[in-house]
């Protein structure tokens, strides 16, 4: 029985310890940047309000580069420090830091973790290492308007040569039937010498018939 209590107690005190001693972090396991910017939020299960603290973003599996960092306390103006390469800022509430990220380059893309640590009133409480967030950082638009660029280029070339080679077919017929049209004129102007009399015969007779019709 007594041994029992002990076992229990011996079970349930270290849990607890654990438990007050750690702080748990929430973030979102996958972020993309646009524009080069990223608004990475750190929830930590854990007041900060009153308390004096440190937070901080650390890049890589082993979290070997603080990229930013916060510390003091909400009565005391709080200011982000970027480390060298980065452009950081931030906003934070009672349990909630977000980092602002700026200027992040392709070769950035890696994984980040949030850190907390509160160091005052005692005792000091850090934080259970969280999941952390791959930040995506994309090649940005120059890309995309390159690729339009040589679409267009593309376009245009094939645009030129169909109207170049439509001109060009266009420029034989024209010549081409320019030439029947020669050789036609020359064998028409032969028919009407030929089909003259009716044709005299005819012409007269309408211009009569209307004229007619015109005086009635
Ligand atoms: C971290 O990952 C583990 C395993 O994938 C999961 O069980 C846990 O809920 C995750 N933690 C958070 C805070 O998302
Ligand atoms: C963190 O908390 C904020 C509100 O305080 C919420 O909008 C956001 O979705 C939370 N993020 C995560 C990863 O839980
Ligand atoms: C990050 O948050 C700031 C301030 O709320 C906002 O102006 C900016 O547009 C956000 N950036 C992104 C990429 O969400
Ligand atoms: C943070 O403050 C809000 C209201 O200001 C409160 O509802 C919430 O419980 C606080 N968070 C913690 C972890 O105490
Ligand atoms: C907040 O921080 C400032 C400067 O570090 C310190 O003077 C002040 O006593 C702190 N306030 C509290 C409530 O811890
Ligand atoms: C916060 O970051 C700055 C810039 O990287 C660094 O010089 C400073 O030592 C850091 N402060 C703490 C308390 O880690
Ligand atoms: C990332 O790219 C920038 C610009 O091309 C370069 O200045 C920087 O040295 C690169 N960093 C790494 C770690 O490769």
């Amino acid at each position: 029985m007594t041994l029992g209590l002990l076992l229990l107690a011996l079970n349930f005190f270290p849990s607890i310890q654990v438990a007050e001693n750690k702080i748990l972090v929430k973030q979102l396991p996958m972020l993309v940047a646009h524009n080069n910017e990223v608004n990475l939020s750190c929830n930590y299960t854990y007041n900060l309000l009153s308390k004096e603290f440190r937070a901080s973003l650390y890049k890589g599996v082993n979290s070997d580069v603080e990229v930013c960092n916060v510390s003091g306390n909400f009565s005391h103006q709080l200011q982000f420090h970027s480390n060298m390469g980065f452009n950081c800022d931030g906003n934070l509430d009672n349990e909630t830091v977000t980092f602002y990220l700026r200027n992040l380059h392709v070769n950035q893309t890696d994984i980040y973790f949030c850190k907390i640590e509160v160091m005052y009133p005692p005792p000091y409480i850090g934080n259970e290492k969280s999941n952390g967030t791959i930040i995506h950082v994309k090649e940005e638009h120059h890309c995309l308007a390159a690729e339009l660029f040589w679409a267009l280029v593309v376009v245009g070339g094939l645009l030129a040569l169909y109207s170049f080679l439509v001109t060009l077919a266009l420029s034989i017929f024209w010549t081409k039937s320019r030439r029947n049209r020669l050789l036609q004129s020359d064998y028409m102007n032969m028919t009407p010498r030929r089909l003259g009399p009716t044709r005299k015969h005819y012409q007269p007779y309408a211009p009569a018939r209307d004229f007619a019709a015109y005086r009635s």
